[in-house]
């Protein structure tokens, strides 16, 4: 008599249903490994790798990428130029560049800045051409904006501590990708304010905002300061110890405090010289929009289209 070897579970194993739950159970397990593997397979197959973070060499996180705003026959006419013109022909601010270099900056900061092409500034046929085409006026302003710039970068950011970065303003830093429309005071900031608030730029910094241990402040200056540390918090994304000690506002012994009444007396001065000229709206070059620290920090401590160091024309930087 043969002996049959002994079977885990007999009562299962050794009747036809239990060994068809046992063959069923085993082409189940296959199947499901099986069409796992193959998911797997081929997701790996058809999906790149994930590229590795953006890292601009000219930008704080900002893209001028993909730069498809600039028409093919605009980089085209820019190249001819560059060829017939090793030197520009009419500068008046960017003195000391090649064609070559200023066509560089035109490209990463001015088109890229604002997103547009050439054309929306230049007679791509000649752009050195000052007047007589359709969009001259746009050349004008541009120029007056990067005389603002490198006035903003030589008196105002120059006097924060090389500790904070030595970014630079350039065209992004306030255009953000946008030529016009540009929301100092967008819905996403004013949240809890009044529709109608502005910083007090007619105010003098430091000293504006101060209320502590003053018997004669009234409700509306108690108001004016809550109302500018909440735009400064989110303009910063920042609580208020990113610039006090909240154990007592009025000390002075964290420097992002000193940095900010740099920044109020900056934008004090875009709003004077630069949106209402001699208190008309009309005279200035920014459209009538007053200036807010969210323009250009976005809700970040270092706006996100601020330039890296080295970045800017040396005519228009605080650190030549
Ligand atoms: C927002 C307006 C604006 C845009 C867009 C713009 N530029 Fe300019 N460009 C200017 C201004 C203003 C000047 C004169 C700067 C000065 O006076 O120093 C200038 C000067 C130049 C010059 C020097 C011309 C010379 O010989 O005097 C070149 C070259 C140039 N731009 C190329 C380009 C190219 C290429 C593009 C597109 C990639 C471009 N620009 C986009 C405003 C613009
Ligand atoms: C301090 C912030 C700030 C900076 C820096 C700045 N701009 Fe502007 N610019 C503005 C504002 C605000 C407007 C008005 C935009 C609007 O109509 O909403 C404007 C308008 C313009 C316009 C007119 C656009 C139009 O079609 O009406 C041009 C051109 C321009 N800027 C070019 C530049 C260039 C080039 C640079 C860099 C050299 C620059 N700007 C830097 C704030 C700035
Ligand atoms: C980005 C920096 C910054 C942030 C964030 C900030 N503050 Fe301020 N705060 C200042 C500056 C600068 C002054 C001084 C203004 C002046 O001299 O007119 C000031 C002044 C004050 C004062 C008046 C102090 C005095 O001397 O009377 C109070 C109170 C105050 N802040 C409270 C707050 C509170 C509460 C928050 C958070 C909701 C906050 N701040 C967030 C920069 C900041
Ligand atoms: C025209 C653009 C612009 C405006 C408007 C602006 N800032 Fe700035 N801010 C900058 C740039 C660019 C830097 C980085 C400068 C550097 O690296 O030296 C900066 C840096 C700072 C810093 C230093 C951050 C740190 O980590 O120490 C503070 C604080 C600051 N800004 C506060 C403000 C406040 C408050 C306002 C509004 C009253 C304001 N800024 C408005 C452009 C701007």
């Amino acid at each position: 008599m043969i002996q049959q070897p002994p079977t885990l579970f007999p009562e299962i194993t050794n009747t036809v249903r239990g060994r068809f739950y046992i063959v069923a159970g085993i082409i189940s397990v296959v199947m499901a490994v099986a069409s796992i593997a193959i998911f797997w397979w081929i997701f790996y197959t058809i999906t790149p790798a994930p590229a590795p973070p953006l890292q601009n060499p000219i930008y704080v996180n900002y893209t001028q990428e993909p730069t498809d705003y600039i028409s093919a026959e605009s980089l085209a006419a820019m190249n001819a130029y560059i060829q017939a013109n090793p030197q520009p022909q009419a500068v008046q601010v960017l003195k000391g560049m090649t064609t070559a270099q200023i066509s560089a900056y035109m490209v990463a900061q001015v088109s890229g800045g604002l997103k547009v092409d050439c054309s929306y500034c230049h007679n791509i046929a000649n752009f050195a051409q000052q007047d007589g085409y359709p969009n001259a006026a746009k050349k004008v302003t541009a120029r007056k904006m990067m005389l603002m710039s490198a006035d903003l970068n030589q008196n105002y950011t120059a006097k924060l501590p090389a500790s904070v970065g030595g970014y630079q303003i350039t065209c992004a830093t306030c255009h953000n990708g946008k030529a016009a429309g540009l929301e100092p005071y967008p819905i996403e900031i004013m949240n809890t304010l009044p529709n109608d608030w502005r910083l007090p730029l007619e105010l003098d910094y430091p000293g504006g905002l101060v209320v502590t241990g003053r018997k004669d402040v009234s409700n509306h200056e108690v108001e004016q300061n809550q109302f500018a540390m909440y735009h400064m918090n989110v303009s910063m994304g920042q609580g208020c110890t990113f610039c006090h000690n909240a154990r007592y506002f009025p000390s002075y012994e964290i420097a992002q405090k000193n940095h900010s009444i740099i920044m109020l007396q900056m934008t004090k001065h875009i709003q004077e010289t630069y949106v209402a000229p001699g208190g008309r709206i009309a005279d200035g070059i920014m459209a009538g929009k007053s200036p807010s620290c969210w323009l250009c920090h976005q809700g970040a401590n270092i706006p996100p289209g601020a330039a890296k160091p080295g970045q800017v024309p040396a005519v228009l930087s605080s650190t030549p």
